[in-house]
């Protein structure tokens, strides 16, 4: 049994996810529409890992006897235009989720809630290879800029890794 504090806390926390897909699946559709479909296979892998970490976090909080109050998930933002943006989006987006978990893991401490600080660590260390691998396209963008040749290479290896995403999570990219 987790306190209340604690599953209000992780209920803000799987609105997040929850939001974090959209906000994916939106960037896979904005990609998509740009023909760049191995960075829309991507971001769409990207969608289906963020509601695993949603469902994640709904298992944790019934197998805890807690409430899970789903809430309304916001609207993604407007079209982010250029690729370039688009990560660059991603990676300011990470990066509040990462502060979030981090918010968690302080709090579950502050508890001495044990049960929820080690079930958090999984997220610790999934945002520390979110954000890198994150930084690793856009330091490579950044050095070629939106030109034809290199966002096509880019959305070559995409694809590659959008395939090991899909597999890695079970689901179809
Ligand atoms: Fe669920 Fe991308 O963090």
């Amino acid at each position: 049994m987790i306190s209340d504090t604690m599953a209000a806390r992780l209920n803000a926390q799987i609105n997040r996810e929850f939001y974090s897909a959209y906000l994916y699946l939106a960037l896979s559709t904005e990609a998509e529409g740009m023909n760049l479909r191995g960075t829309g296979a991507w971001f769409l892998a990207k969608h289906h890992e963020e509601m695993l970490h949603a469902m994640k976090m709904v298992r944790y909080l019934l197998d805890q006897s807690a409430e899970v109050a789903l809430t309304g998930v916001a609207a993604p933002p407007p079209k982010a235009q250029a690729v370039l943006g688009m990560f660059e989006r991603t990676l300011k987006h990470e990066r509040t989720v990462t502060a979030a978990i981090n918010d968690l893991v302080d709090h579950a401490l502050s508890e001495k809630d044990h049960a929820t600080g080690i079930f958090l660590h999984w997220f610790v260390t999934e945002q520390i290879e979110e954000e890198a691998t994150v930084n690793d396209i856009l330091g490579r963008l950044r050095l070629f800029g939106d030109s034809g040749q290199g966002l096509l290479m880019l959305d070559n290896e995409l694809a590659a890794a959008a395939q090991t995403m899909g597999q890695a999570s079970g689901a179809t990219a």
